[in-house]
């Protein structure tokens, strides 16, 4: 068995996708969580848009050429962000993800941090990622719902325009010491993102409401980001999506109270630079 790491390419986003689709699907089944991809669309949908980022780095592991494994590396902010990486289940356990890591890790090299989020009950990847330099930093949820009760009074929530970047990025900074305006930007053409304004100046944004993956929010108290949750719920006929920080013990009584689902634990694993968040 001949295995060969090589970038990605647009021929690929298919069986990229199909790969991405079968193995976090599989995992998901095997634990009796619900799936990420309700069809294999989304992941290549998905995988083709990451291969035509200029600023995500990908690549794909080859046995004996077949296309069996996938990685990418998005690089548009300071901090790196790893993901998706996803082995072919009839690969599995076999070294290839643990090649693709390398592959994407070479490439993050100097960066000054890289980050990552894993299935909280996937050992495999867990034992992986630390194995090759990654520490456990915070315990996730993925939480799913609409707010029963509705906008909260005093804040106004608004999309997100081009002059809102600055000030977005300054709350990220403040809040976790590195700022994503980059992501941002992005989601802007893409995510419908949205702002959360109190005592007439903005007070938190979330980039990608109703898609989680895609989703970061940033506010600069527990307040803030309950009225923007609340209001970007109201706003849209499907349920909104984000990782929770478990400990941020008030928020989540706040989800629960307002008959929010916890869909499944994950965790968040940096290498390098990490500050603790100071806000929500
Ligand atoms: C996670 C995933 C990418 C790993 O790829 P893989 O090819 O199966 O993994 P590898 O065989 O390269 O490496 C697994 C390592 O974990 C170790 N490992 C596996 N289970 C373990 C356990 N329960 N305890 C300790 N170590 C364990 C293996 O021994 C191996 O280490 P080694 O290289 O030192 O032997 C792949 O299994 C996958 O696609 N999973 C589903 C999707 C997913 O969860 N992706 C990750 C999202 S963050």
């Amino acid at each position: 068995m001949s295995t060969r790491i090589r970038p990605v390419l647009t021929d690929d986003a298919k069986v990229c996708g199909r790969i991405i689709y079968e193995a976090f699907n599989g995992i998901a089944d095997a634990h009796g969580v619900r799936r990420d991809f309700p069809s294999i669309d989304v992941p290549t949908q998905f995988a083709a848009m990451f291969i035509a980022h200029p600023s995500i780095f990908g690549v794909v592991a080859e046995v004996d050429g077949r296309v069996v494994g996938a990685g990418f590396v998005t690089e548009r902010d300071a901090i790196r962000a790893v993901g998706p990486i996803a082995v072919d289940p009839a690969y599995r356990g076999g070294g290839i993800g643990r090649q693709i890591m390398g592959a994407v890790l070479e490439r993050a090299g100097e960066a000054v941090g890289v980050r990552l989020v894993q299935e909280a009950f996937n050992t495999r990847s867990v034992a992986l990622y630390s194995s090759l330099s990654f520490e456990v930093k915070e315990p996730l949820l993925l939480m799913s719902g609409t707010p029963r009760g509705g906008p909260v009074p005093g804040y106004t929530v608004r999309p997100l325009v081009p002059d809102d970047i600055e000030p977005a990025a300054r709350i990220c900074a403040a809040v976790h010491g590195v700022e994503r305006s980059a992501e941002l930007r992005d989601a802007l053409n893409a995510f419908h993102p949205l702002v959360v304004e109190h005592d007439s100046r903005i007070t938190g944004y979330a980039t990608a409401p109703i898609f989680w993956p895609m989703n970061h929010g940033v506010a600069e108290t527990e307040g803030d980001m309950q009225a923007l949750i609340a209001a970007a719920a109201a706003a849209s006929p499907e349920p909104v999506s984000f990782l929770l920080p478990v400990r941020q013990a008030g928020l989540f009584r706040w989800c629960l109270l307002q008959g929010m689902q916890v869909v499944k634990p994950m965790t968040l694993m940096t290498i390098g630079e990490y500050r603790e968040p100071s806000g929500a």
